[in-house]
């Protein structure tokens, strides 16, 4: 469905999102990569957290799978791991206050293969590596100091180069089904379009929201 008066246009989501992650990487002071993540425990009582988009797009499912995707890797032991394992699905929210635009992207999420989480845990400076890897991510910390020694040993262990990636941290591919774009609007008559598709492999439906 088109729209004169929408300044969203119904093209393809994956290409209209790339052309506004475009302009945020002009715009913004930081992390135009950086989205809000929500997931929920079996029961639906939700969570969220920013988390950091590292891969996408229609062609981003490995093996050739259908549907494309948005990539975050994390602690597959953390809170959002534990929510993710029991209930696999999520919502990411970005909003680029510099454009005054936001995207909503929600679907059923799936881990992302051993080299793809190697090849990005690699590609991370060696601090980062380490750094994740002595973290066990949303667990109680008794004291700071203690997990700056473990970050110490590690240093030890391996003096140089890379470091193992750790069997739960990885990445999580978040297959879309809805992708929704605002628009800020004078006035407050903002400007909404939402794509969704049934399955991974079906062709996009759009329509026009009331903001
Ligand atoms: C801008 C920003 C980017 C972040 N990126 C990540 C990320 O990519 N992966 C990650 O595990 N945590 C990231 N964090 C930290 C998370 O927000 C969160 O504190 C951590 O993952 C623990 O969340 P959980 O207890 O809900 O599992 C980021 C935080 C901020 C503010």
């Amino acid at each position: 469905m088109d729209d004169q008066h929408s300044a969203v246009p119904a093209t393809d989501p994956f290409a209209l999102f790339d052309a506004w992650f475009a302009e945020a990487k002009e715009s913004e002071p930081n992390d135009p990569n950086a989205m809000a993540l929500a997931t929920a425990e079996k029961d639906g009582a939700p969570s969220v957290r920013m988390v950091l988009l590292k891969d996408h797009g229609p062609n981003e499912r490995e093996g050739g799978g259908a549907g494309g995707g948005f990539v975050f890797y994390t602690n597959a032991e953390s809170r959002k791991g534990r929510e993710i394992r029991a209930n696999m699905q999520a919502a990411l929210l970005f909003h680029w206050k510099s454009l005054r635009r936001q995207i909503r992207i929600e679907g059923p999420l799936e881990e992302v293969g051993a080299q793809q989480a190697d090849a990005y845990f690699h590609s991370r400076a060696r601090a980062s590596q380490i750094a994740s890897a002595a973290s066990d991510q949303s667990r109680p910390l008794a004291d700071r100091a203690d997990y700056l020694a473990r970050i110490e040993a590690l240093e030890e262990e391996y003096p140089e180069g890379d470091i193992p990636r750790p069997p739960h941290w990885t990445g999580f591919r978040l297959i879309p089904r809805r992708i929704e774009f605002w628009l800020d609007r004078p006035g407050r008559a903002h400007d909404r379009r939402l794509f969704t598709r049934d399955g991974a492999g079906g062709g996009w439906s759009d329509t026009l929201l009331y903001p």
